[in-house]
This record gives C-alpha cells, structure tokens and sequence, in this order.
C-alpha cells in the first residue's frame, strides 16, 4: 500500500506537473538559484491548492470573479468584489479627498461590491493612504501594478477584501490630513506609519499573489481584533519587520485573530517577524523562507502557532539558526508546534506547550498541507503573475 502522502503527491504531480510558466518579475533583485538548496530530482513546479483552482482556465479575463472562490484557511470565505460589477481602473493619479472617476481610490471608496482591474500597465504613487471599503477586489492580472514612492493601503473596519496580483513597495508614512473613505465620508487621518497593507479591525481578508517590499513599516499588519485573514502566494523581500499578527501585549482583543499563512516565499534581505505573533492564533503553512537575518517566527502574550510544512533555510550566521523568537518571558505554556517542517542549513525550530494545535478549519477552509520538500515547487511562482488574454495564468 502507497502512503496516503505519496499517493496525493502523485495525483497533484500528475495533475499539475506539466505545467510551466516565466517567472514572475522581482524588481531587479537576483535570488541564490533554487537549485543552491534543492535536490536535483526535486520537482521545480507545481500548482498549489489556490492556484489550481483557477490558472488553468485561458478565459480567466472573462472569469475574474471565479478566483473568489480559490482561498484556503481562515479567509476563505472573503468575497470581495465577487457580487459587484467591474470597474477599470484607467488613470493612475490620486486625489484623497475628491477622487476622479476612473482612479483606483474611486474604485475602493465606494459602498457597493466591485471587482476593481486595471486597463494597462501603472505605478501609482499615492498622496494618503488608500482606504479600502468593503467587498473590493483589487485585481492587478493582465497589467504590472505597482502601488509604491507614498503612502499605500488601508483595511480599516471592514470586511471582504481581496488584493491580488500587485507590487507594493517603497511604502512611505504620511503626516495625515483630509482622506474620503466612502462616497459620502471625508474623515481626518492621523498619519499612518508606512506599512503596505495595514489590516485593522478587519475580517474575511485575502491577499494574494502580491510583491511586498521596502515598506517604512511593516509589509502586512493584522491588528486590532482582525480576524478571518489569508496571506497566500506573496513574494516578500528587502525588509525588517515583515508581518506583524496582533497589535501590542495589552491588546488582548487580538485573541480573536486567526490567521492563516501559507505558500508565501519570504525571499531574500528579511529580517524577522515572519510573522510575529501576539494573542492570537497564527497557521504557517508551506511557506519558503530563504536565510532572514533575526529570526522568522516569533511572538509575545501567548500566542498559538502551529508551524507545518514549511521549508525553512537558515542563514549562515551561527547566531540566527533558530527560526523561533520569543519576545518575553515564561513562555514554556505557549503552544508552538512545528509538524513535517523542513529545515536546512542548521534551522532549527523550538516548540513549547502541550495539546493539539491544529487550525480547526471548518470544512471548507480546510486544506491538506503539503509535504514541506515540495514547498519550493509549490511557492517558484509567488508573487504577481504575468497573465495574458487567452492563454491560462
Ligand atoms: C505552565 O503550566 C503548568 C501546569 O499548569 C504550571 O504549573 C506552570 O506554572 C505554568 N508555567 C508558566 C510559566 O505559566
């Protein structure tokens, strides 16, 4: 009798395996050649479980909203724009208070369901933060997108949103001032400290297949009692604190936050907080990570982490081996589990706590992690995709 593990391995290689694709584009930062740490026999493509549920359709354009229904985990059910019209994003300038027809910040401020693409290739470079309303798709396929050089994306007390397929980078913190949330709501900012996508009082988020990098904050936040998130198939690289999960140790709100991690490759130039952890619940599944230079996973206030499948490739610095970080003391009750991880070049992780730590997906967020020796394969294609009109993505 095969394994159950093999047999699956070799329906999702039979399935998957003939398919082959250009390489994203990773603003001109060359990576150490995935054969530097994989076997030669290993497989070098394959689609994961969100991915093959909508590339191989050639008529993608005229089937946008179908990726709607591809998320695994805890965000699975987020809609975004999939009961909306369409609406082409034409003209890359921004007006924060009184947006023009036509811009992305018109798109995203409006109350009812839309699936937001974009006309052509753009860089956008905002003049405040962009607040997203809810039910938004932001769909970058069939254009480079780059949101980036000011102030970049807000999810602030709503729920359903997708972002898929662009670069955010080179995020910068604004001084605040007048910005519209809704079509009939014009509020006073604060300022926001530069982080790419900052996710706040949130729920039924995914984002996906994005480029996140050089942010003067964090890369993705998840605060103030956000729950109900998926982080999938980004390309993250060139930063310090990368993903921050729970907003600070006495916002214990944040215990509600669950919050899966999965397919991401966390690339080269990363420091640490991939991701750190407060309060919540965090599942990080079959991510890549190439050689961050503090550590990877972390956290504080008693987080739970349950660590499966992902490939792991410590730095050659003897001093950052371990992947685990905790940020406070007694932590030996904190439940983080690590299951079928691989770890290469030293890594290595340290768990704590008793009892499961499995993620209790309902049925349909649920997901078979893969075999962590395929991660490689399974993350060669995160980032944006380089879609074109009648050929499958
Ligand atoms: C961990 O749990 C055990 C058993 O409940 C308890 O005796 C111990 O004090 C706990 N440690 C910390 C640091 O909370």
């Amino acid at each position: 009798m095969p394994s159950l593990t093999s047999l699956v391995l070799h329906l999702i290689l039979l399935s998957n395996f003939a398919l082959a694709l250009q390489a994203s584009s990773l603003e001109g930062y060359t990576p150490k050649p995935l054969s530097y740490y994989v076997p030669k026999d290993a497989p070098r493509k394959l689609m994961n479980i969100i991915d093959s549920c909508w590339r191989s359709n050639s008529n993608w354009p005229k089937n946008r909203k179908a990726l709607a229904d591809c998320a695994v985990g805890f965000g699975k059910a987020a809609t975004g724009g999939k009961y909306g019209s369409i609406y082409v994003v034409t003209n890359p300038k921004d007006d924060p208070v009184d947006p023009k027809p036509g811009t992305l910040r018109y798109g995203v401020i409006q109350s009812q369901p839309l699936w937001i693409i974009f006309a052509r290739d753009m860089v956008i470079t905002l003049k405040n933060e962009l607040i997203v309303n809810s039910y938004k798709t932001i769909d970058g396929r069939g254009a480079k997108v780059e949101i980036a050089y000011g102030p970049c994306i807000t999810i602030q007390g709503v729920t359903n949103v997708i972002i898929h397929g662009i670069s955010i980078h080179d995020c910068k913190p604004d001084k605040g001032g007048m910005v519209r949330s809704s079509p009939t709501h014009v509020g006073k900012r604060q300022g926001c400290d530069g982080d790419a996508i900052s996710i706040f009082a949130s729920s039924n988020i995914w984002i996906d297949h994005c480029f996140l990098a050089r942010a003067a904050d964090g890369l993705i936040d998840v605060i103030h009692a956000s729950t109900a998130v998926t982080i999938s198939n980004n390309y993250l690289s060139q930063h310090d604190k990368v993903m921050l999960l729970g907003h600070s140790d006495s916002y214990s709100a944040d215990k509600v936050m669950k919050v899966t991690v999965v397919f991401n490759r966390f690339g080269q130039g990363l420091i640490e907080r991939m991701p750190r952890v407060r309060f919540g619940y965090a599942h990080v599944v079959n991510n890549r990570y190439d050689e961050w230079k503090m550590y990877a996973i972390g956290g504080s206030a008693n987080p739970t982490i349950f660590s499966e499948g992902n490939y792991f490739i410590a730095p050659d610095d003897q001093d950052s081996k371990e992947v685990t970080k905790r940020e406070a003391k007694n932590w030996e009750n904190w439940t983080w589990q690590s299951s079928r991880d691989v770890f290469m070049n030293g890594a290595y992780f340290v768990r704590s706590g008793y009892g499961s730590c499995a993620p209790r997906y309902t049925k349909s967020q649920s997901f078979t992690a893969a075999p962590g020796f395929l991660v490689p394969a399974l993350t060669s294609e995160a980032g944006p995709l380089r879609c074109r009109v009648g050929k499958a993505c």
